[in-house]
């Protein structure tokens, strides 16, 4: 079989472990070839392909970022964008795609298919809210981080008796938060499945402070909002997707927790950091059974599917399944965060 592989959208650790265990297992067990293209969709619409094979894939396991590069190219924006991409796939003699993302990437991934193109995806986003798996990889890396330095945090919150707000990744779903939030102890965890109260932030915050703690950690995900707000976003630019670049909400909560509670307040914005650098072994492992269940699902003669985590087995689910929601976090882990604070007075 000759297949093609792209990674599209965010980049995240872990990719390139997808790609080298799709490369090996493809070669070594069905006797496989591979294209892989440049830049995500964008390398398909152009012809930018590089080889992948034992000798390009050796090496990258423990490597963040990808080795074919990403983009947010929207074929669906591009004329007569979708024929290009049969006509490039034509021409390289491929008889399926492989292409690792989030719902925008395979939400054009399943429109090839219904153009007759055999699609496998692989479910990838930092933010954890693709539904219908239990794990998409590159969440455990960017849960390390952010917990590591919500650990970090701590230290010179207390030598300034300060507030410290931090913003983690998490557009539509406060998974980073919740996790990180949890695992680092703070003592506020803000997330976009519920609008901030700012009055119960602040309660939180100088409750500790009543109750011998001179600091306070927040963290608060990119995409959380005051009740009836917009999101917080760097200039009003969108991508092709039509997402704005978010950033900002945690500046405006510090400034706003200073001002109610007098309490000198900081924000840092973990951006990027969160993305970047080496794959965790968790992630490594299921980055693995991820590339290893594609190429597998191909042989088995399915396409239109999306590998998946469910429990400790990995599975597959139908495309559209997949981009049909977003997967936000549940009331059980938002009731824990709840549990480990002490509730608002009776009135
Ligand atoms: O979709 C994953 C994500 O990391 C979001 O959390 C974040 O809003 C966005 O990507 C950032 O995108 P970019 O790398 O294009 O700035």
């Amino acid at each position: 079989m000759r297949v093609g592989m792209l990674t599209g959208g965010g980049d995240c650790p872990g990719l390139n472990a997808v790609i080298r265990a799709a490369v090996r297992k493809g070669i070594q067990h069905y006797g496989d070839e591979f294209v892989g293209f440049m830049e995500g969709w964008r390398g398909v619409l152009d012809d930018v392909t590089m080889p992948l094979t034992l000798e390009t894939t050796s090496g990258i396991l423990h490597r963040g970022g990808t080795i074919l590069r990403s983009s947010r190219t929207n074929v669906k924006k591009i004329p007569g964008g979708f024929e290009k991409c049969l006509e490039v796939i034509q021409k390289h003699k491929l008889d399926a795609l492989i292409a690792l993302g989030g719902d925008d990437t395979q939400s054009i991934s399943l429109a090839l298919a219904e153009r007759g193109l055999k699609c496998v995806g692989v479910p990838k986003t930092v933010d954890n809210d693709l539904s219908g798996t239990d794990a998409c990889f590159g969440f455990d890396t960017a849960v390390s981080i952010a917990t590591e330095a919500v650990d970090r945090l701590h230290s010179t919150a207390e030598a300034h008796n300060r507030v410290m707000v931090v913003e983690v990744m998490g557009r539509d779903a406060g998974w980073i938060a919740v996790t990180s939030g949890i695992a680092g102890g703070a003592d506020v965890i803000l997330v976009p499945e519920v609008p901030i109260d700012i009055d119960e932030v602040c309660r939180l915050v100088t409750y500790r402070r009543e109750h011998g703690k001179l600091f306070s950690i927040v963290v608060v995900a990119e995409g959380a909002t005051f009740p009836g707000g917009e999101q917080e976003s760097h200039g009003t630019n969108v991508d092709s997707f039509g997402h704005v670049r978010l950033s900002g909400i945690g500046q405006v909560l510090a400034e706003e927790i200073e001002k109610r509670t007098k309490y000198e307040t900081r924000s840092v914005n973990l951006g990027h950091t969160q993305r970047g650098g080496t794959p965790t072994a968790y992630d490594r492992m299921l980055a693995t059974r991820y590339g290893v269940a594609a190429i597998d699902l191909l042989h088995a003669g399915k396409s239109s599917r999306l590998v998946v985590l469910r429990g400790t087995e990995i599975t597959d689910i139908p495309l559209a399944d997949a981009i049909a929601k977003t997967r936000t976090v549940g009331e059980d882990l938002l009731a824990v965060i709840k549990g480990l604070q002490p509730p608002p007075p009776a009135v």
